[in-house]
């Protein structure tokens, strides 16, 4: 089975089983990029399947090919919007854990409503993430940090946690690029409420 998911409907959900061919839970990194992070923490953990969502043909190709090569069978890579799959292709309830990791900020005032967290987001990853499911966030820019943390805790529905992946976290390929910057990195972790 290659590691390319392509759905044969885009109006419709899809279970763990029907992306992995088993299970029932999965780890979804959204906006997976060239698949650095995905990858290293696919191998650490072949007990657990993982998605990588991506909207850039070239990145999610590039994802799937490494994957592939390595005989990695416990990941897979779908092009797509994130939103879209989270509200209208994940099954409810299904997704274990969310990383969300060094996503575009739009930094300008203008571009804010291009942030894929918003207020009506927080609903659709409550609804995606399974009973105790969290979300992982991480980023280099503190305004957009600020913004997401400050989302999350007006939706009540999640509550924060102690980001506990520690120094077994894989790093990604835009996390060492802001480093090599010098640049400080922001962490969030929380878990769903019922
Ligand atoms: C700044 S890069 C970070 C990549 C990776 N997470 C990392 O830390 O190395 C953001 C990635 O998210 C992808 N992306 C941005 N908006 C997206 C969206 N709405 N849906 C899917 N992918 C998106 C971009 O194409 C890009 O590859």
């Amino acid at each position: 089975m290659s590691a390319a998911f392509i759905p044969p409907d885009y109006f419709r959900r899809y279970s763990a089983q029907e992306i992995f061919g088993e299970g029932d839970r999965y780890e979804v990194d959204l906006g997976c990029g060239d698949g650095g992070f995905l990858l290293e923490l696919a191998a650490r953990h072949p007990e657990n399947k993982y998605l990588g969502i991506e909207r850039l043909l070239g990145r999610i190709r590039k994802v799937c090919s490494r994957a592939d090569r390595t005989g990695l069978t416990n990941v897979r890579g779908l092009r797509i919007e994130s939103r879209y799959f989270l509200e209208w292709m994940a099954q409810p309830g299904s997704i274990s854990r969310l990383h969300y990791l060094f996503p575009d900020p739009w930094p300008k005032g203008k571009h804010h409503k291009h942030r894929l967290v918003q207020p009506d987001f927080m609903p659709v990853l409550h609804r995606a993430l399974a009973q105790d499911g969290e979300f992982l966030f991480r980023t280099d820019h503190e305004d957009y940090y600020e913004w997401v943390c400050e989302c999350v805790r007006d939706s009540g529905l999640f509550r924060e946690v102690e980001w506990t992946p520690g120094d077994e976290y894989p790093t990604t390929d835009f996390q060492r690029q802001w480093e090599a910057l010098g640049r400080s990195v922001f962490s969030a972790q929380y878990r769903r409420v019922s």
